[in-house]
């Protein structure tokens, strides 16, 4: 399958293909986020109410794009984030997505809901990995995956905050993503003509193996998680600022805390000794209708710049979006769906195209900009449309 112009020119081409692939429970999930969805469509929107300041006739030779955030040199200014359930938009998921971070001289951070198992993921990449926390399981199975993470070579914890309970996804509800995931086969049956209606994703995931158990999810006594229980393992395994004590005691590491989206709680975040934070909703797919992400970074930044990384996810489908969270303030971004649309579209050959996409307009941004690189982005190229903030 082609992936070249003009069969994909823009992420939402990669977007299209995932579509046409996945079967409705899945691209749902994919696609989808909370209760009517304003925080998902706020977080890309808004990157439209900050406005650049070009300068012209500036000579932009060869725009460096490279970062350096946790002691890692990156030579793209973002990340893959993590995103849960990979292998179920394609076999080789967090394999596949591994694999491109590392050849495009990037990091991947692989989410605690992961299909395979965090070895295989570091084996696939010379690229750092960063490894994504959640408590599901319990703290021995936390402090269990912990230690695979350190030895396994993984750089920095990401510890997810935003998650007390998984938030209302009613495009799941609909398209019987728990029956998909669940084990009474009786349950899948309304479900089956869309399945069948995209044999190319089900043949690939017959002759994966179907749903599997999460391998770095391992209670002790009882083995891995089942995918269909990881809601009610999340409920019951909040995370709160106290256990980054322990976290920290068993961590050596960078810890970085995902799911910022107050000053506040990016002041206690820093409080707490966070080597870095994402500001994030988590896709919009948590509490609905807290504010498009990029709205609250100025904030952020104005309150922590300088005592702790700053990253930046949601509603990136740009270059010129990276380009606007750098100027504002962020050491470094995270996609999610920019990467994740491709890796359902077509596996890795997916995610190559989207980061080739991302970098070109990358740079294309910058000598528009008439910026020599992205470390000299500041505040002097954009304004922000008046409202624009949250704080
Ligand atoms: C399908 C999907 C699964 C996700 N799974 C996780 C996860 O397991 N852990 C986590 O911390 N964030 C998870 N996220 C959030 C992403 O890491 C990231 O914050 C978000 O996708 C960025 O927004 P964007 O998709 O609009 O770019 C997930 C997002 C999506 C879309």
């Amino acid at each position: 399958m082609s992936l070249a112009a003009p069969r994909v020119v823009t992420i939402s081409d990669l977007r299209r293909l995932a579509r046409a692939r996945l079967p409705d429970a899945v691209f749902g999930y994919l696609d989808g986020a909370a209760d009517d969805e304003v925080t998902l469509r706020d977080s890309e929107a808004a990157f439209r109410e900050v406005y650049f300041k070009p300068r012209f006739a500036v000579a932009t030779p060869a725009c460096d794009l490279s970062v350096t955030v946790l002691g890692q040199r990156l030579e793209l200014p973002f990340m893959l984030g993590p995103i849960g359930y990979s292998r179920l938009m394609h076999p080789r998921g967090e394999l596949a997505a591994s694999a491109a971070a590392g050849k495009a001289g990037t990091a991947y951070i692989l989410s605690t809901v992961s299909g395979h198992r965090m070895e295989d993921v570091r084996a696939q990449s010379q690229g750092p990995l960063f490894y994504q926390l959640y408590l599901a399981g319990g703290r021995a199975a936390a402090e269990a995956a912990i230690a695979r993470a350190k030895a396994a070579g993984y750089k920095a914890l990401f510890v997810t905050i935003d998650t007390p309970v998984a938030g209302n996804r009613e495009r799941d509800v609909r398209n019987g993503m728990k029956e998909l995931m669940g084990r009474n086969p009786f349950a899948k049956i309304p479900y089956l003509p869309n399945i069948l209606a995209h044999p190319r994703w089900l043949a690939a995931f017959l002759a994966d193996g179907m749903t599997r158990p999460f391998p770095n999810i391992v209670i002790p006594g009882k083995g891995p998680l089942q995918a269909i229980d990881v809601a009610a393992a999340l409920e019951s395994a909040q995370v709160s600022w106290t256990d980054l004590k322990w976290i920290r005691e068993i961590w050596n590491g960078p810890i970085v805390i995902k799911g910022v989206i107050s000053v506040d709680d990016a002041r206690r975040a820093v409080d707490h000794g966070a080597e870095g934070i994402v500001v994030s909703t988590h896709a919009g797919r948590q509490l609905d209708t807290v504010p498009g992400s990029i709205r609250v970074l100025p904030g952020v930044v104005d309150a922590v710049k300088g005592k702790t990384a700053i990253l930046f996810d949601g509603g990136i489908r740009r270059g010129s979006h990276i380009v606007k969270a750098m100027a504002m303030g962020a050491d470094a971004c995270l996609l999610g769906r920019g990467y994740a649309y491709g890796m359902a579209a077509a596996g890795q050959p997916g995610i190559e195209r989207a980061i080739e996409i991302f970098t070109a307009d990358i740079i294309r941004t910058l000598k528009l900009l008439g910026c020599p690189s992205i470390g000299a982005l500041d505040s002097s190229y954009f304004s922000l449309k008046h409202g624009f903030r949250a704080d």
